[in-house]
């Protein structure tokens, strides 16, 4: 429990470069898999700032990213696409070719074997080192809505009414708001051999007590996280405050 999410950030952001930098000087790739929305924004902003004033660098780095809308064009700011280029992908020294984010556009009868295929690039590369996590309101990491199955793969998903009001804002309305999304599974992000789920503010308070002091259930996709044995919650004083 950090006072506050930029303190949070920076030791997050700190662990991913220690552990691209370890790889790099054991010749081996880094395998990370990336969230979207407003909880990583620091993370990127200090990675960034690394690469331009320290040197870090990510060219042993291969990303995949957690999540996208269905259908959504890559060009619309609302892409999740759009948002990794402009936060992180854009201002560092990746090679385009090692970026893996869910298309938005792959018709919908090649979609099942995408998503099939999506787990098994996870695989090729060794699995993720390190996932990224945030937490929406209903409990869901990547988009893994209440209902999720704690062995799922990376799949289409309809999205949560709740997880669509909290994008309506950004999207100017919530009939604008995709109804759907292609996430990577509970599977999947199980897998990974080091799990951080970042949660800031008050608002997030009630869904983290029920993530990390309920029982494991479905209804609260994020309580699987509790078998996995490694993974970290990074939180605030104020997404804190309802743990006992
Ligand atoms: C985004 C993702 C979602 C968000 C969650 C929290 O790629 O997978 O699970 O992490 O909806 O969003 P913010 O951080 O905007 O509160």
């Amino acid at each position: 429990i950090f006072s506050d999410s930029k303190s949070g950030s920076l030791s997050v952001a700190e662990e991913i470069a220690t552990l691209i930098k370890k790889k790099q000087s054991e010749n081996k790739n880094c395998v990370l898999g990336l969230a979207t929305g407003s909880s990583p924004i620091k993370v990127y902003e200090e990675l960034v700032r690394m690469h331009k004033e320290e040197g870090l660098s990510f060219s042993n780095v291969i990303t995949f990213n957690l999540d996208e809308y269905y259908p959504m064009n890559k060009n619309s700011v609302h892409s999740y696409y759009y948002f990794m280029h402009q936060h992180l992908f854009d201002h560092i020294d990746i090679n385009p070719a090692n970026i893996h984010i869910p298309s938005g556009t792959v018709p919908l009868e090649e979609l099942h074997q995408y998503c099939i295929d999506y787990d098994l690039k996870i695989k090729e590369f060794g699995g993720l080192d390190f996932q990224l996590l945030g937490i929406g309101r209903t409990g869901h990491i990547g988009f893994n809505e209440p209902g999720s199955h704690y062995n799922s793969g990376t799949r289409s998903i309809t999205l949560d009414h709740i997880t669509r009001i909290d994008a309506a804002q950004s999207f100017l309305g919530i009939d604008n708001v995709p109804k759907k999304a292609i996430t990577m599974g509970i599977g999947t992000v199980k897998k990974a051999k080091r799990i951080v789920l970042l949660a800031w503010g008050y608002n997030k308070a009630s869904i983290i007590k029920k993530t990390i002091e309920g029982e494991i259930t479905s209804e609260v996709p994020a309580t699987y996280l509790q078998e996995h044995s490694n993974t970290t919650f990074i939180l605030d004083d104020e997404s804190s405050q309802e743990l006992t």
